[in-house]
Parts: structure tokens; C-alpha cells; sequence
């Protein structure tokens, strides 16, 4: 029995298979224990000579069977530790950090200019009711932007918002003069996508409402705005325009820091940029907001951020903003 089980713990390799060996010589119905059980009929003498025999080799296989034991456990328990085992000189991986879209960066930055002098920014939803878009905001019923063909309608009533502008109704129907909010958010016409078009962009809406405000006040205001924003000897111009909903109207170009001249990619060679949109706030669209007009008088602009954008960083095809390509975007780290 010593013998056999001997030779077959030097095989046993695992804990389960050590165990095996032991209930086979030493269980309830082990070899060892049957033959102890057998010994009650023998006589004295002999049962003396086997009892000593058979404790002999019980205690020979326990002790040999706690040695294994010990060893296939600390072999187990190598091999947790190689499997759990942590190189604490190796290299780390890679954490790349995120960046910040150059879209978010400038409106980021509009909005700074505009939160240091004094304005709150508000907000309005993308999908929009036609009256917020157009109707509030002095749009003549047979206005070419409110055709399906420039505008996406979502229902008889409801549209993608064209512009920003929805939000300086909202502003008005919920404030109480004086008003000075921006409004940042994302557009949606239906253009066909090309370096200078995209059917979603954003823009900045802006609006101020008190008592005084005078077209003085727009220029000076944006002409600052202009100058924090593309640098102090950033030149504006403001051309006469029309919008349904201010009176008189601009639009308003800065002169183009980027240029090279004739060949410039970014203004094409004029050395002017159309960046907004603005001009006095019409007394019907200050009606709409129960505002009286006799006292209070306010101006309004809208700018394109995507222009601005490519202004500032020189991009010189609008598509690059959406396409998500890394090599793009980690430029603005
Ligand atoms: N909503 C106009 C546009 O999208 C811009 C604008 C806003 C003009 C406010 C005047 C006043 O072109």
C-alpha cells in the first residue's frame, strides 16, 4: 500500500488529484481503513504485529501526503501569482485626452466677449414653431426663406430653425426690458453641402432691449466684439441690408486678417468677410414681446460661427467641421 500510493503521489500534480490518493488509503472505505476493520477477527498476537504494521504505514502516507499537499499548493499558488503578476516598469498606454471642437472654441470665445459686457445667455429649441421663426420676427407671408425649398419643415407649423433669430421671440414673450441676451445654437437650411454651404451650422444670435439704444450702440458693440475676436487692428464695415424684422438692417464684414492678397483662399482676394447679420429691432417684432416701442428701442445681430471659424484658423472648406477627422481636429489642442 506505502509503495503504491507512493508512486502515485510523485505523479499527482494537482490538489483534487492528492486528495483522490488520500481517501483511496486513508477514507471511510480506504485500503488502509479496511484492513483495520478486518483485524477485529485476528488473533492478539497477529493483531498486534498488523496494528503496528498498518500505524506505521498511516503515519508514513500522512506525511507523505501532507508534503505533496504543501507542494501542489504552492505550486498553485505561483501560478495565480505569474498570471496575477504586474510589470510596474512597463511603459503605460496611452491616455489621449479629448479636444475641443473648433466650433465649441469659438462660440466659447464669442460668448466670453459678449458675458464681459454684461449679456446672459439664452436658448431655444432647434425644432421651432413657425410662428417663432418666422410670423414674430415680421416675415411677409410670401418671404422666399420661408419656402420648403430653403427651409426644412417638420410639419404644416413646425420647422428646423433657419436662424437663431426664433430665440430673440422667445427672449421677448418670457423678458421684461432691459434685455441683453445671447443666443448660440445650430441652424438648418436646405443647402447643398460645398466648401462655403452645409444645411446645419450654427450661429450666434444676439439681442439687446432698453431704453436709448441706438444704431451707435450696434456698431461700437460689434466693432469691439470684432477686435477681441480676430485682433485689435481687425477693421469693420457695415453695409446696408435688409431683414424682415430690424430696421434700418446691416450686414457687417471684417477685414481679413488671413489675406494673402489676390490669391487670398479665405476672402478671395476683396480683403472683406460678411460675418453677420444685424440692425435695429423692428417695433412689430418689440410688439410681439408687448414691449412699448415709444419707450424702448434695441438692436439685434446674427452671426455665422462656421465663418468665423474659418476666418480664425484659416479653414478654407466648411465640410472639414463635420467630418470628425482626428488629424483635423487635434490641430486645435
Ligand atoms: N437671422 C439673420 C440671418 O440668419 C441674421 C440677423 C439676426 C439679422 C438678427 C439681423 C438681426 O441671416
Amino acid at each position: 500500500i506505502l509503495q503504491e500510493a507512493k508512486e502515485q503521489l510523485e505523479k499527482a500534480k494537482t490538489l483534487a488529484e492528492t486528495d483522490e490518493i488520500r481517501v483511496k488509503v486513508l477514507g471511510k472505505k480506504g485500503q488502509l481503513t479496511e484492513i483495520l476493520k478486518g483485524m477485529k477477527k485476528l488473533p492478539p498476537e497477529e493483531k498486534k504485529e498488523l496494528g503496528q504494521a498498518a500505524n506505521k504505514v498511516r503515519n508514513e502516507v500522512e506525511n507523505l501526503l501532507e508534503e505533496k499537499f504543501a507542494q501542489v499548493k504552492a505550486a498553485a499558488k505561483e501560478a495565480q501569482f505569474k498570471l496575477e503578476k504586474i510589470d510596474v516598469t512597463e511603459p503605460g498606454e496611452d491616455m489621449s485626452l479629448g479636444v475641443k471642437h473648433p466650433i465649441t472654441i469659438t462660440i466659447e470665445e464669442i460668448s466670453d466677449i459678449f458675458m464681459s459686457m454684461g449679456y446672459s445667455i439664452a436658448e431655444g429649441p432647434q425644432v421651432e414653431s413657425v410662428f417663432n421663426a418666422f410670423d414674430a420676427l415680421n416675415s411677409p407671408k410670401n418671404h422666399p426663406s420661408r419656402d420648403v425649398t430653403d427651409t426644412f419643415y417638420i410639419a404644416k407649423d413646425t420647422v428646423l430653425r433657419p436662424h437663431t433669430s426664433s430665440v430673440q421671440i422667445r427672449t421677448l414673450m418670457s423678458q421684461k426690458p432691459p434685455i441683453k441676451i445671447i443666443a448660440p445654437g445650430r441652424c438648418f437650411r436646405c443647402d447643398t453641402p460645398d466648401a462655403t454651404h452645409s444645411p446645419m451650422f450654427h450661429q450666434v444670435e444676439g439681442l439687446i432691449v432698453d431704453e436709448g439704444i441706438t444704431m451707435a450702440d450696434l456698431k461700437g458693440t460689434l466693432d469691439s466684439m470684432a477686435k477681441q475676436l480676430f485682433g485689435s487692428s481687425t477693421r469693420t464695415k457695415f453695409r446696408p441690408h435688409h431683414f424682415p424684422f430690424t430696421e434700418p438692417s446691416a450686414e457687417m464684414d471684417v477685414s481679413c486678417f488671413k489675406c494673402g492678397g489676390k490669391g487670398c483662399r479665405i476672402c478671395k482676394g476683396s480683403g472683406w468677410i460678411e460675418i453677420l447679420g444685424c440692425g435695429m429691432v423692428h417695433p412689430n417684432v418689440l410688439a410681439v414681446g408687448g414691449i412699448d416701442t415709444e419707450k424702448y428701442t434695441g438692436f439685434a445681430f446674427g452671426m455665422g460661427v462656421e465663418r468665423i471659424a474659418m476666418l480664425k484658423y484659416g479653414v478654407d472648406d466648411i465640410r472639414l467641421f463635420y467630418e470628425n477627422d482626428m488629424r483635423f481636429i487635434n490641430q486645435f489642442k
